[in-house]
């Protein structure tokens, strides 16, 4: 059966509803789906950009308790931090190794997450974060790695770099697959929905947190930007904030785009807020409702985390004597 992996930085106070309709969402249906799938929490993907220490704790278990409240099993899926399983920091230096330096150099987050600062101000561990994540993911032997669009390019340099240290080494890495969901992977700011959804945006005005009170989701969907015009019709180009709403409205209803817009025919924007609204708090108040019953015994997450931390090494270990092996390093101790 495929090994599903992925995860999602604790980078914020909560996960949002890109983060659950572009990877979250997707994760619950394959770890239901025949595969074994294990699932993460890249907290050393995190600290590429300063971070509070207890802040970035909180952050861990709520983005644990929001993956299970979300669905996830961590009997079935085993569920851990990133720096609980040493063997992606190792397994990410030989990768460095195989990387070029201009191969590096073309990833888009880089400049993206570089330009607000400047190159200057902004840590080497953010330049060379998609290498450590592609030791995430081969660390794994992953088959399957569902994920939203923003992480394309990541993909693929992973893919490339497994070929290339099995092509250079001895086959040691599966080749694995980008899971992208067409419609959905782009979630946009409800304020600037040219933009994606994001963690770091300025205000979160925009921004629907997982853990926001049914109230405010609400709001910030009936006040989400629209365009000119008043006819309710899918155009990203033309009408980028309605067709936001129609993404989501269909990610969530499982409706297509198609039928929605049919069904709104003759209809105002503010009907399809209103609707939006009421469909996005029914799904998302209950799993709030149960990240919040999870949160209250951290305990409890720290013990979940350690089991699948565990797990994981079990795996992460092999495939670490592997390559040390192929490159010609004594084993791992
Ligand atoms: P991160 O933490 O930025 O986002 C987590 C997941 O959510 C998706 N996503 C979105 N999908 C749709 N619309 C949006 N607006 C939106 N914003 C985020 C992301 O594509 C992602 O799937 N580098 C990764 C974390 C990572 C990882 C890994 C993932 C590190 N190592 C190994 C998979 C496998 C990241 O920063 O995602």
């Amino acid at each position: 059966v495929p090994r599903v992996f992925s995860g999602a930085q604790p980078s914020a106070d909560s996960l949002h509803l890109g983060n659950y309709i572009g990877a979250v969402r997707n994760w619950v249906n394959m770890q239901n789906e025949d595969s074994e799938s294990m699932f993460f929490i890249p907290d050393m993907h995190a600290i590429t950009v300063p971070q509070d220490p207890a802040e970035m704790q909180k952050r861990t278990r709520v983005a644990a308790a929001q993956y299970i409240a979300a669905g996830i099993d961590p009997e079935v899926s085993p569920l851990f931090a990133q720096s609980q399983v040493p063997e992606h920091a190792q397994l990410a230096w030989v990768l460095n190794c195989i990387t070029g330096f201009g191969e590096a150099s073309r990833m888009t987050q880089f400049k993206d997450k570089s330009a607000k600062n400047g190159v200057d101000s902004a840590s080497v561990g953010l330049f060379t974060y998609p290498i450590l994540m592609a030791a995430d993911i081969l660390i794994y032997q992953a088959d399957q790695v569902p994920v939203g669009e923003d992480q394309r390019q990541h993909l693929e340099l992973t893919r490339n770099l497994a070929q290339r240290f099995n092509s250079r080494f001895g086959t040691t890495f599966i080749v694995p697959e980008g899971k992208i969901m067409k419609d959905s992977a782009k979630i946009y700011d409800l304020q600037n929905p040219t933009s994606k959804m994001s963690k770091s945006a300025e205000t979160d005005k925009g921004i629907i947190w997982l853990l926001d009170e049914p109230k405010k989701t609400a709001k910030k969907i009936k006040s989400a930007v629209t365009d000119d015009g008043s006819v309710i019709a899918f155009d990203r180009e033309a009408k980028p904030g309605v067709s936001n709403l129609l993404t989501i409205y269909s990610a969530l209803s499982g409706e297509s785009i198609d039928e929605i817009v049919a069904r709104y025919e003759g209809k105002m924007y503010g009907h399809l807020k209103v609707d939006l609204a009421e469909l996005a708090t029914e799904q998302l108040a209950p799993i709030r409702q149960r990240a919040l019953e999870l949160l209250e015994d951290p305990a409890e997450l720290d013990r979940l985390l350690a089991t699948g931390a565990a797990k994981a090494r079990e795996i992460a270990s092999v495939t670490l004597k592997n390559v040390y092996e192929a490159v010609g390093f004594q084993q791992p101790v």
